[in-house]
């Protein structure tokens, strides 16, 4: 995070606001932003730390305190509204080791992720990755499912983690749970889950062109027209199919 060499005063006019300290500086700014929106109002420009800005890619592990509470908060920089008295602290990247495997030479198994991580044999269930979790994931039970070898449900339990790697900081028995998670769903993808019947025809479709006018229409398309195109949208209910 650097600052910003334009706009880089706050505006004016804008209330109510709340004074939070980014790295220590306190800064009036917007009640009704985001850490992220704040971080940047204040004149700071996000160079890591950020992404699809939209709550899906996990690059913006935010930690903090609130003033007069003793508790470390964690949060998604981009999905959580600042609050008076916050002292944040962006988290740029997590150092977490990443094992490297070729997915072809593995089985969905136990001795497979204890092979890669063996930390996971050391967890010690005290939850500290769970209540860290932005996305409110019970990540030692995949974690457990995992060192069990339950590949299916620790894929289902892990199934919305965006590896921020908030969990892998708070666990005293140094486990990169979201990389475990990324390892259980690669298996799962590759050895578990049936093969979808539908992806080559689609796939096929696509390479006879059968889309090929949609995608033209869409592309002279401005952006409020695709707005409102996507909201005209048929929704199919895929859990009533
Ligand atoms: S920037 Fe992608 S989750 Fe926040």
């Amino acid at each position: 995070m650097s600052k910003a060499k334009a706009n880089s005063k706050p505006k004016d006019n804008v209330s109510p606001t709340v004074r939070i300290y980014i790295m220590g500086e306190a800064k009036d700014v917007p009640a009704s932003l985001t850490i992220m929106k704040a971080i940047e109002y204040a004149g700071y420009k996000l160079t890591r730390g950020a992404g699809c800005r939209a709550g899906f890619c996990g690059a913006c592990a935010t930690i903090y305190r609130k003033e007069g509470d003793y508790r470390i908060y964690t949060a998604l920089a981009c999905q959580t509204m600042v609050e008076d008295g916050m002292y944040l602290t962006q988290l740029p990247f997590v150092p977490a080791e990443k094992a490297k495997y070729n997915i072809k030479d593995l089985s969905p198994s136990a001795e497979t992720i204890l092979r890669y991580y063996p930390e996971v044999a050391r967890c010690l269930s005290c939850n500290a990755c769970s209540k860290v979790c932005p996305q409110d994931l019970s990540v030692m039970d995949y974690v457990q499912y995992a060192l069990q070898g339950q590949i299916e449900k620790a894929t289902e339990a892990s199934f919305d983690c965006v590896s921020c790697g908030l969990c892998a900081i708070r666990c005293p028995a140094e486990i990169p749970q979201y990389h475990v998670a990324e390892l259980v769903r690669r298996l799962y993808g590759k050895y578990i889950q049936k093969y979808p019947e539908t992806l080559d025809k689609r796939v096929k479709e696509i390479e006879d062109g059968v889309f090929e006018e949609g995608f033209k229409e869409f592309m002279s398309m401005s952006h409020d027209e695709i707005v409102e195109k996507y909201k005209a949208r048929d929704f199919i209910d895929q859990k009533k199919k």
